[in-house]
């Protein structure tokens, strides 16, 4: 069996989506159109007798919504769990449960994988110890013992759903694959995970797209992202830049994608990151940084007026909401994929 390798923890099995780059371009690609299609009209390969299990660790609009929709195109029977329902998960392999968490990832995830054909989980970083957080622990947990696919909805490290329907999105909006897309870091008031940014630096070097990772000194990416990014873009006719200047970075882009992440630097130290942070408040998308003609993207949630002004999300080139909707037709092709 095929594997997918990543940082620091073990292989994560194939047969779910824990990142987008596991499947080859050409797959992405197919699931894109997929999803384009799935837009148009076209009629869902449904699975009567299936289940979709959802497990919600952290909060969510768009994923949660879409899921549930695209569960009911296909005729999915439904377990829908939050963290605020379910028992406080323990996910250190070995550790003495006396403290405040009931119930162990590997039972939680072997239970669950009894009921379910699918199970989908999001589960954020702890923001306390980067080595820690760089283990996905949660996700790689529940791939390890669920004994049924698992689907990434936003990990510590990625978030594949948003990637394909980022990919789609692209397409319809007949973004050229060799064309200039460029991740612009942005002020946010706290540190955010990097599972976004992670996911669209790969997406576009896969897409074949000429990427520049536009950043002040001190958001890096990790080293193995950019390693991975790297040898997607070669791979798929694409080049993956870094810049720290945003008047070089943005001339001639057709695509400004924005999205905030914390420092490795300062992981879990808060008021480090906050003072690391303190000059940066001008790192905004305005009307200021949109090239003529761009179009602007974010997987949304976002801070208005803090990431991006008014005037640029409300804008001509704004696709944020066809990004939004593509969620739904991305995961149903996704869905159709895994249980075929
Ligand atoms: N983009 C995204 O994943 O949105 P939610 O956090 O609302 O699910």
């Amino acid at each position: 069996m095929n594997t997918t390798q990543t940082l620091n923890g073990p292989a994560v099995s194939p047969d779910g989506c824990y990142k987008l780059s596991q499947f080859e371009a050409q797959v992405c690609q197919e699931l894109a159109q997929r999803a384009t299609a799935l837009k148009n009209g076209a009629a869902p390969q449904t699975k009567p007798g299936k289940a979709l299990g959802l497990l919600f660790l952290n909060p969510s609009l768009r994923t949660s919504a879409s899921f549930q929709r695209a569960a009911a195109r296909l005729q999915l029977e439904l377990v829908n769990l939050n963290g605020q329902g379910v028992w406080a998960m323990e996910s250190q392999e070995g550790a003495v449960m006396d403290g405040n968490k009931a119930e162990h990832m590997k039972d939680a995830a072997a239970v669950l994988g009894r009921f379910v054909d699918v199970l989908a989980i999001r589960a954020f970083p702890a923001g306390e110890d980067l080595e820690s957080d760089l283990t996905d622990p949660v996700l790689r947990g529940f791939a390890k013992h669920a004994g049924v696919p698992i689907i990434n909805m936003e990990s510590t490290l990625w978030h594949p759903c948003q990637a394909l329907a980022d990919w789609a999105t692209l397409d319809q909006h007949q973004v050229p694959k060799p064309a200039k897309f460029v991740l612009t870091w942005a002020w946010h008031p706290i540190p955010l995970p990097h599972a976004v940014a992670n996911s669209t630096v790969c997406m576009a070097a896969q897409r074949g797209m000429e990427v520049v990772l536009l950043h002040p000194r001190g958001y890096h990416l990790h080293p193995e992202i950019l390693a991975e990014a790297d040898a997607l873009a070669e791979s798929n006719g694409g080049t993956v830049r870094i810049s720290h200047d945003r008047e070089e970075a943005l001339e001639g882009a057709q695509v400004i994608y924005a999205k905030s992440w914390g420092s490795l630097d300062t992981w879990g130290d808060s008021a480090a990151e906050t003072a690391q942070r303190a000059n940066l408040r001008d790192w905004c998308v305005t009307s200021k940084y949109m090239p003529q003609g761009a179009k602007f993207m974010h997987c949304l949630p976002v801070r208005r007026n803090v990431v991006v002004s008014d005037e640029v999300i409300d804008g001509p080139g704004s696709i944020v909401i066809d990004q939004a909707e593509n969620r739904l037709h991305a995961q149903t092709a996704l869905l159709e994929k895994l249980l075929s």
